[in-house]
């Protein structure tokens, strides 16, 4: 990975005077808990759990109830202290500054026994001035305050009205008043995540000494000019300058592949200055811009700037810039007495397929860029070209962005404001000002962000009153609704970034709820805007339960993370349904009975009589519940990208909840902690696919649509098969004739009674399943889907499957070779712990013979993958 370009440093200026000189400050620092008892040296980055682990004073803490067993930690007030020389002379700078990136979260700093100031806000970043403090030898002092008790003092202190919610359901065994401190909201608990309320340096912090002149930031976003059909690039950088007297110089932007370069003339006066300059890129040469993945290549360029500044000074910064546009369009549809609400990227209209990310762990020491890329590059392999970053989390670290950009991953950035009111007192107020304007400076370069959303479900909170607060209150809540989003974050926002969209919450109804005074009586209308879509009751199978939305943002089910996660936290004494830890784990009301319930509707409860085995079987339906239903969700809103129907409809926006974890448990997410693909992801895999068959059943009518996000038209046939469960093979087989799929649209291929189906393949709902397949010239051209007739508690002649496996190596990739011996629905192929994927699992075997990769993560061999190797299908349940 390139350095992140707000920390690479100033080269030295020639002339004696002038230059910049940093020194780092990470590494290992000195812990000690309040009374003293404890002390320890700990990282930084990092953070007090992370440092007592290493250590060895504590267990693994998400090992078993240690959530609870650790509690102790986040109420304790440490203190994080280091002593250093600095390597340079000191007393020639003129102005020193210690900075961090990061502080986690409420504290009071010292630098040589001096209190230089306090931070209280995770998100921003913090720059103290040490100028008349700093010694030859110096001593730097954290004195942390524990945020959950610091939230606590602050809601007791708040003067006016109560800012629910007060405290998390207890079945989420949280803290309560996380809405009073600026810090991962969810670190308080969530219904999928534990309360590890963490202390620390949770970012970078170093010294930096300068004269004259200092670059503080630069900072960049690509215009595209329509009238004079160019492209421009404003960029903007900040300067303190501390000479007396102006500083002057010149700037040099140079991006030789665009054969662009242009000097500037500068002035600086001294203070803090700003500086905005706008290139002009060479119109004789095509700009290749930047396509979220599955649409084109993200094609970056190089740019260098260089500022030359009179005294000898020298400051040079590279910087990859990426050249996009991005419109979020919201207007009249025919038929409809909404708005249209989708996403244009250069100029073309784009369906966002994905998910939605949270935090990747508690302990954000513990994300490298290795467990990133992993998380990341599942994304793309399974089809996705959008992330919602949730308002619950954080703002990730920069080079979760810069992997986006490479890898053509859409960011819709959310600010981390989430379930909750929130206070609007003056200083919570300019500490969210200045979070703000730190983000979207920190960001707005990056292609792939291309929308910011000011805050999770607290619209939709306040129209639906979920807080019970009283009715004649209602408008004050309103108001501060409006003073935090409106006047602070929206106003913060927009004077900084204008080049891509802005909308106040998730889900919202966009320009609607703006006409309705920011607040809409109906959030989650289908007519306008985004919704955020969940029923755990309804059964999953009927479509007809799917709102028709235009954007879907979040929706999804649960389901419980393999055996082989779980078994590395949790002990023989854990593994039934029902044990402790089982609801423990279990964050959501009533969740475990949620995911039976489901699966009864249409699957025969595991019960074998050894209870680890039904362990690893409720585990197993469990995903395969979830797959199924997030699939016919899905295919639901693709379906629906082309029409409008009684005014709905022109879904352009399916991203369920949720891809990643944060521990090992159950939750809606489709990847494990620790990155093991659930049955859901393969299934992502497929239904995110670019070319899509979808059939549903109306009326005993079965249909399929042809569902394309290609850039150009397309010739299929359709083949849909009749299969009974008794046997290999097909009963029937039709094949249409060729139809065209117009480019990015979803039509209507095919309809036909599933009587006469039924009647072609001499067969009854129960013993028979569609299969349905999109090709041209013999060539398949999209996954092979499948449609159920009859609930699978119901299927007749479903045999327990007998499938062998013959793993050898290929290159880099090991080649399963499956054989079965009957027709098998959702079969899971599982290595247990050994890291890597499979190129398809979860599916339905109709054919005797299969042949599946396996992708490791990491080094293994033919021997650990056939040792590890389990293979199960729905009737081994039986
Ligand atoms: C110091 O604090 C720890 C953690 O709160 C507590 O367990 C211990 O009893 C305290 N020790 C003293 C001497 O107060
Ligand atoms: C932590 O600091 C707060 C505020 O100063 C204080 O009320 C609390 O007693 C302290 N807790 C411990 C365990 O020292
Ligand atoms: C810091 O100040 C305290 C009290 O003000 C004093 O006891 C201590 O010796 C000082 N430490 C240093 C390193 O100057
Ligand atoms: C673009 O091409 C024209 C014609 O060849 C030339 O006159 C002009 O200088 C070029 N512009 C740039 C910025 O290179
Ligand atoms: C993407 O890049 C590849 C390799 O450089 C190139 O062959 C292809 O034409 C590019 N595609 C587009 C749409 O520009
Ligand atoms: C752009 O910069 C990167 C990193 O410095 C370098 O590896 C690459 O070769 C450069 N590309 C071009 C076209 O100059
Ligand atoms: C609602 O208002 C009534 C009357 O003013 C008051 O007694 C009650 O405590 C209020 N409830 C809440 C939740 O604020
Ligand atoms: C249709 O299926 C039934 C039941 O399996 C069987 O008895 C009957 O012979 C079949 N009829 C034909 C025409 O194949
Ligand atoms: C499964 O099939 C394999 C290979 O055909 C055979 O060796 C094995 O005995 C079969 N197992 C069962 C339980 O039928």
């Amino acid at each position: 990975m390139r350095p992140h370009l707000l920390l690479l440093l100033a080269v030295c200026g020639a002339g004696s005077a002038a230059g910049a000189r940093s020194y780092s400050l990470r590494g290992s620092w000195s812990i000690r808990s309040g009374n003293g008892s404890l002390e320890l040296p700990g990282a930084v980055p990092g953070c007090v759990h992370s440092a007592l682990f290493q250590q060895g004073l504590i267990q693994d803490p998400y090992y078993r109830f240690n959530d609870l067993d650790y509690r102790w930690i986040s109420l304790d007030n440490w203190t994080y202290s280091k002593k250093f020389q600095i390597p340079f002379d000191f007393s020639k700078w003129q102005k020193v500054n210690l900075i961090f990136e990061g502080v986690d979260t409420v504290s009071e700093v010292l630098f040589n026994n001096v209190t230089i100031g306090k931070t209280d806000n995770m998100f921003n970043r913090y720059s103290f001035d040490v100028t008349g403090v700093v010694a030859a030898t110096n001593s730097v002092e954290l004195r942390f305050q524990s945020a959950v008790l610091y939230a606590g003092q602050r809601s007791r202190t708040h003067a006016g009205h109560a800012v629910p919610p007060a405290c998390p359901p207890p079945v989420q065994r949280g803290e309560c008043h996380v809405n009073f401190v600026r810090k991962e909201q969810c670190s308080f608990s969530w219904d999928w995540g534990p309360a590890f309320p963490t202390q620390g340096i949770w970012k970078d912090v170093r010294i930096e000494a300068y004269n004259i002149c200092h670059l503080n930031y630069f900072t960049f976003s690509p215009i595209y000019d329509n009238r004079a059909k160019e492209w421009q690039l404003e960029i903007q950088s900040s300067f303190d300058v501390v000479s007396s007297k102006p500083v002057g110089g010149q700037v040099i932007v140079a991006i030789p592949e665009l054969q662009t370069q242009q000097t500037y003339k500068i002035e600086l006066q001294p203070g803090e200055r700003i500086v905005n300059l706008f290139l002009e890129i060479n119109k004789n040469i095509t700009v290749r811009t930047w396509w979220p993945h599955g649409h084109g290549n993200q094609t970056g360029y190089n740019m260098t700037i260089l500022f030359e500044l009179h005294g000898g000074l020298n400051i040079e910064k590279s910087a990859k810039v990426y050249f996009r546009t991005v419109e979020l369009i919201q207007e009249p549809i025919q038929g409809s007495p909404g708005l249209s609400f989708y996403f244009k990227i250069n100029g073309l209209p784009v369906f966002l397929k994905g998910s939605n990310w949270i935090p990747a762990d508690s302990f954000q020491d513990r994300v490298t860029s290795d467990v990133l890329r992993l998380l990341l590059q599942s994304v793309v392999d399974a089809n996705m070209n959008t992330l919602r970053v949730w308002g619950g989390g954080i703002y990730e670290q920069d080079e979760f962005y810069e992997l986006c950009d490479e890898l053509g991953i859409m960011v819709w950035q959310d600010f981390m404001f989430a379930c909750a009111l929130y206070p609007t007192d003056p200083g919570f107020m300019e500490s969210v000002r200045a979070e703000v304007a730190n983000q979207v400076r920190r960001l707005k370069s990056h292609p792939s962000v291309i929308i910011w959303s000011g805050n999770n479900e607290n619209e939709a909170a306040l129209s639906m009153n979920w807080f019970h607060v009283n009715v004649t209150d209602l408008q004050t809540y309103i108001d501060d609704y409006v003073t935090l989003y409106v006047k602070n974050i929206r106003e913060t926002v927009l004077a900084s970034d204008q080049t891509r969209p802005f909308i106040l919450s998730s889900p919202t109804n966009g320009a609607e709820t703006i006409a309705e005074g920011w607040v809409s009586k109906d959030p989650l209308s289908n007519y306008f805007g985004d919704v955020h879509f969940y029923d755990y009751v309804s059964d999953c199978w009927n479509w007809k339960v799917f709102p028709k939305a235009r954007f879907a943002s979040e929706y999804g089910y649960q389901s419980w993370p393999s055996f082989s996660t779980l078994e590395k936290v949790s002990s023989k004494e854990d593994w039934s349904f029902k044990s402790k830890f089982s609801r423990h784990r279990q964050h959501h009301v009533d969740g475990n009975e949620q995911m039976l319930h489901q699966a009864g509707l249409h699957f025969r409860l595991p019960q074998s009589t050894d209870p680890v085995r039904t362990f690893k079987d409720t585990i197993y339906l469990t995903q395969v519940v979830q797959a199924q239903c997030v699939k016919a969700e899905t295919e639901f809103y693709l379906r629906s990208r082309s029409e409008v129907v009684a005014g709905q409809g022109r879904t352009m926006g399916a991203l369920y909840w949720q891809l990643n974890d944060i521990w090992q448990a159950p939750s809606w997410a489709s990847l494990e902690y620790g990155g093991k693909w659930k049955m859901l992801h393969y299934f992502a895999r497929r239904f995110f696919a670019p070319l899509l068959p979808v059939g549903f059943e109306d009326q005993s009518v079965f249909y399929v649509y042809g569902v394309s996000d290609l850039h150009s038209d397309r010739t299929v046939t359709l083949t849909v098969r009749v299969h009974a469960w008794s046997s290999l093979q097909p009963l029937c087989s039709r094949v249409t004739k060729c139809f065209v799929i117009p480019a990015g649209q979803a039509v209507l291929l095919y309809k036909e009674p599933v009587s006469t189906l039924l009647r072609c393949g001499n067969c009854t709902r129960e013993r028979c399943v569609l299969a349905f397949y999109l090709s041209a010239d013999l060539k398949l051209l999209s996954p092979v889907n499948y449609h159920f007739l009859s609930s699978l508690k119901e299927a007749s002649g479903l045999r327990k499957a007998n499938i062998t496996a013959t793993i050898s190596q290929q290159g880099d990739a090991f080649v399963f070779d499956l054989e079965t011996s009957a027709v098998a629905p959702f079969v899971w192929l599982d290595v247990g712990s050994v890291p890597g994927r499979f190129s398809d699992n979860g599916f339905l075997m109709t054919e005797k013979a299969r042949r599946v990769s396996f992708y490791p993560w990491g080094p293994t061999s033919k021997g650990e993958l056939e040792q590890s190797f389990q293979v199960t299908s729905l009737a081994d349940l039986y």
